[in-house]
C-alpha cells in the first residue's frame, strides 16, 4: 500500500504538450482510473509514472518519497501493457517468474510465490501451458500475474482489456477489480471507456488536452460534472442554450423561466440528462411543479430494454430522451408533437463560452 502524490508535471514532446501542469494525488490502495478520449495524455502519464520516459518537469512521489529521478526498476511500480507483453516462447510458470529470478529471489520463494499468483488469477491450472495456447483473456491474466509477483507499491494498467471481445472484458473487469481489492495494491487505470471507469474505479480523473478536468469519485463525475467537456465525455447529455431576459432567464426551448436557478452572469447552457426527460403522449396532464418542452417527434428506437427518443424543440434544438418502453410513445408517427417535462433539479448549468465550467 501506497500513496502517490504529483505535483506540477508537465511533459513535453518537442512542441506538443502532451501533460500541461498535472497535480494530484491518489490514495494508498485506491483504483484511481485515468479517462479521456485519444491524445488526451493518459499513456504518457502513465509512463512518466513507470520512468519509461522523463518529465519536462514536476515531481512524483511515492509515500512522500520523490520517484521521478530514480531509474524504472527502482520505482517499485510495475506496469501491465495493453497487449499482454507475455514472453512466448516462457511457459505461464516460466514467464511469471521472471521478474523473481531477475530479483535474484531464492528457488524455493519463487516456487511460493508463482504459485499464490496463479492461484490469484485463477491460472494454477495452466502453469505449464505455453503463451500460444491461451485465450486472449488468459494472457492478461499471465500479464497481471507477472506485475503483481514482485509486489510492487504501484500498479499501474494501460488499457489492459481493449484487445478482448465485449463480453471478456466485463467479465474480467469485475474479477480485476476483485484481485485490486485483495491484494489492496495501489493501482493506476487507463482507459477510454467511461463504463469501464465508472464501474471500477474509487476515483476517476477525467483528462482533455493534457489537462486534468475533473477527478472524483465515479458519481460525483456523473451528477456534478466539472465542466461541459466532462458532462459531454461521461455518459449522454443534451445542452440548451439559455437566454437571458430583463427578469432573469428563460429556456429557449420551451419559454420555461429558470430564472430562479442561475444567477451567474454571462451566457449560459442548461444540459439535461436523457434518463431526466420524460415524454408524455398528448393530452396527458402534466404536473405543474416540472419544467416543460414542447418538441416534435423525429424518431424513436425500440432497443427492448429501454427507448430512445429523438425529437426537435421548438427552438430547433436537438433532444435525447431514453426511457422504459411506453407502448403510448413508441406508437405515435414522426412528426407528431410530443410533450417533454423535467425536474428543475435534475438541470445542471454552464458557461457557455471559455472552459464551459459548471455555474453553481
Ligand atoms: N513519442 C512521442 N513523440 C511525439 N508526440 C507524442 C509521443 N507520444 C505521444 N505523443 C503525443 O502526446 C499526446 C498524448 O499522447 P498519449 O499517448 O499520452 O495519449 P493517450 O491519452 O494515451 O491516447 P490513446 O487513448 O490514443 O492511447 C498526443 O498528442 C500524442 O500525439
Ligand atoms: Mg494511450
Amino acid at each position: 500500500m501506497a500513496s502517490v502524490e504529483i505535483t506540477g508535471l508537465r511533459k513535453l514532446y518537442g512542441d506538443v504538450v502532451a501533460l500541461s501542469d498535472i497535480t494530484l494525488t491518489i490514495p494508498s490502495g485506491a483504483f484511481y482510473t485515468l479517462l479521456g478520449p485519444s491524445g488526451c495524455g493518459k499513456t504518457t502519464l502513465l509512463r512518466t509514472i513507470a520512468g519509461f520516459h522523463a518529465q519536462t518537469s514536476g515531481q512524483i512521489a511515492v509515500d512522500g518519497a520523490p520517484i521521478e529521478t530514480l531509474p524504472a526498476h527502482k520505482r517499485d511500480v510495475a506496469m501491465v501493457f495493453q497487449d499482454y507483453a507475455v514472453f512466448p516462447h516462457l511457459s505461464v510458470h516460466d514467464n511469471v517468474a521472471f521478474g523473481l529470478k531477475q530479483r535474484k529471489v531464492d528457488k524455493s520463494a519463487i516456487k511460493t510465490g508463482v504459485a499464490e499468483v496463479l492461484d490469484v488469477v485463477q491460472l494454477s491450472h495452466l502453469a505449464d501451458r505455453m503463451p500460444h495456447e491461451l485465450s486472449g483473456g488468459q494472457q492478461q491474466r499471465v500479464g497481471l500475474a507477472r506485475a503483481i509477483v514482485v509486489r510492487p507499491k504501484v500498479l499501474l494498467m494501460d488499457e489492459p482489456l481493449s484487445n478482448l471481445d465485449a463480453k471478456l472484458r466485463v467479465d474480467l473487469r469485475a474479477e480485476l477489480r476483485r484481485i485490486q481489492r485483495d491484494l489492496g495494491i495501489t493501482t493506476v487505470y487507463v482507459t477510454h471507456d467511461q463504463e469501464e471507469a465508472l464501474a471500477m474505479s474509487d476515483i476517476v480523473c477525467v483528462m482533455h488536452g493534457g489537462i486534468i478536468q475533473q477527478a472524483a469519485a465515479p458519481l460525483d463525475i456523473y451528477l456534478r460534472p466539472a465542466n461541459r467537456f466532462v458532462a459531454t465525455f461521461v455518459g449522454a447529455n443534451n445542452f440548451l442554450d439559455v437566454d437571458r431576459t430583463s427578469g432573469g432567464a428563460v429556456l429557449r426551448s420551451g419559454g420555461a423561466d429558470v430564472a430562479a436557478r442561475i444567477s451567474a452572469e454571462g451566457p449560459v447552457t442548461c444540459a439535461i440528462r436523457p434518463e431526466d426527460i420524460h415524454a408524455h403522449p398528448p393530452g396527458t396532464a402534466i404536473d405543474p411543479g416540472r419544467i416543460v418542452l414542447a418538441a416534435t417527434m423525429r424518431e424513436i428506437s425500440f432497443l427492448g430494454r429501454e427507448m430512445e427518443i429523438f425529437a426537435v424543440t421548438e427552438a430547433g434544438e436537438e433532444i435525447k430522451a431514453v426511457a422504459r418502453p411506453d407502448p403510448a410513445i413508441v406508437a405515435l408517427p414522426p412528426k407528431s408533437p410530443v410533450t417533454f417535462t423535467v425536474d428543475p433539479d435534475a438541470l445542471s448549468f454552464f458557461a457557455r463560452g471559455g472552459n464551459g465550467d459548471r455555474l453553481p
